[in-house]
């Protein structure tokens, strides 16, 4: 099914798995994509290998480095994105957290205070820039509607001890995606949805890499749905499906 082309979508937290695979699809649909993330360097690499995917395709491709847990910056940098795509966005991807192990007997005050900001605060930032006047609205009389996606999982209704921080802080960002996915649709004609990924993505070249888990095939089966369901919503925001849980 189609999705547009030269669309514009920034995605927030990049690193070499589901963002990747979601930005080198979207780049070989003719999507103009910001990438955001902390390391220059990667960023650099990445952007790079999503051009590549471009197949004659002339969608832009940037990248701007910083720190999603850090409200200001965070909201100087969709500004800078959103300035350089040259218009609003149709989807606003929210893919940032720690993931990474930690003990409730060992975790201390400040790293859980850390992973909160990136995790929830930064939901919290990104979802209401996005609906201060940044999602492209234009189309919606066409059925087309802007989306915030937010990754998470299941950490929040089955937290696992050895990811102590991820599953508390997640439990708050997926919160607060749930109740804007509440109000966004009314107050700001935006939907949300949210990829809930059970099980452990990591790259073909770790030992507990599975396919069921891939990267690429996560995002074909399950970011790939709210793309498709986002453009021809004859009833608009009814219908819509908020959660997938892959
Ligand atoms: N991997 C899994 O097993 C799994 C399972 C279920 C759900 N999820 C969720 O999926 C999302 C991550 O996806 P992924 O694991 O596939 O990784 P990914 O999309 O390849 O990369 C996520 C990137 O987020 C960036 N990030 C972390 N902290 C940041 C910050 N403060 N500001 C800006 N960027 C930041 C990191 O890059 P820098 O270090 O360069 O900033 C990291 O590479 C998370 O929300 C995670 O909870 C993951």
């Amino acid at each position: 099914m189609a999705i547009g082309e030269n669309r514009n979508i920034v995605i927030v937290g990049v690193g070499s798995l589901m963002s990747k695979s979601l930005a080198i699809w979207l780049a070989s649909q003719g999507w103009n994509i910001a990438l955001v993330s902390r390391s220059e360097r990667n960023l650099s690499a990445i952007a790079a290998e999503v051009r590549q995917a471009q197949n004659g395709k002339g969608g832009k491709v940037i990248y701007r480095a910083a720190d999603a847990g850090e409200p200001t910056i965070l909201r100087a940098t969709l500004d800078w994105c959103a300035q350089e795509l040259g218009g609003k966005l149709d989807v606003l991807s929210y893919n940032a957290a720690r993931v990474a192990l930690s003990s409730v007997t060992e975790l201390t005050p400040d790293e859980l205070e850390q992973d909160f900001k990136v995790a929830a605060v930064g939901t919290l930032v990104a979802g209401q820039w996005f609906a201060d006047g940044n999602a492209n609205i234009d189309r919606i009389a066409e059925g087309e509607w802007p989306v915030f996606l937010v990754t998470g999982g299941v950490l929040d209704k089955e937290p696992v001890p050895a990811l102590a921080s991820l599953s508390t802080v997640k439990a708050a960002s997926q919160t607060l995606s749930r109740v804007f996915a509440q109000e966004l649709p009314d107050k700001a004609h935006i939907l949300v949805g949210m990829p809930l990924i059970t099980g452990r993505v990591v790259s073909p070249r770790e030992s507990e890499y599975s396919p069921t888990f891939d990267a690429d095939h996560i995002v074909r089966t399950v970011f790939r749905p709210f793309f498709e369901d986002r453009v021809g919503r004859r009833g608009g925001k009814a219908g819509w499906t908020v959660e997938r849980v892959y």
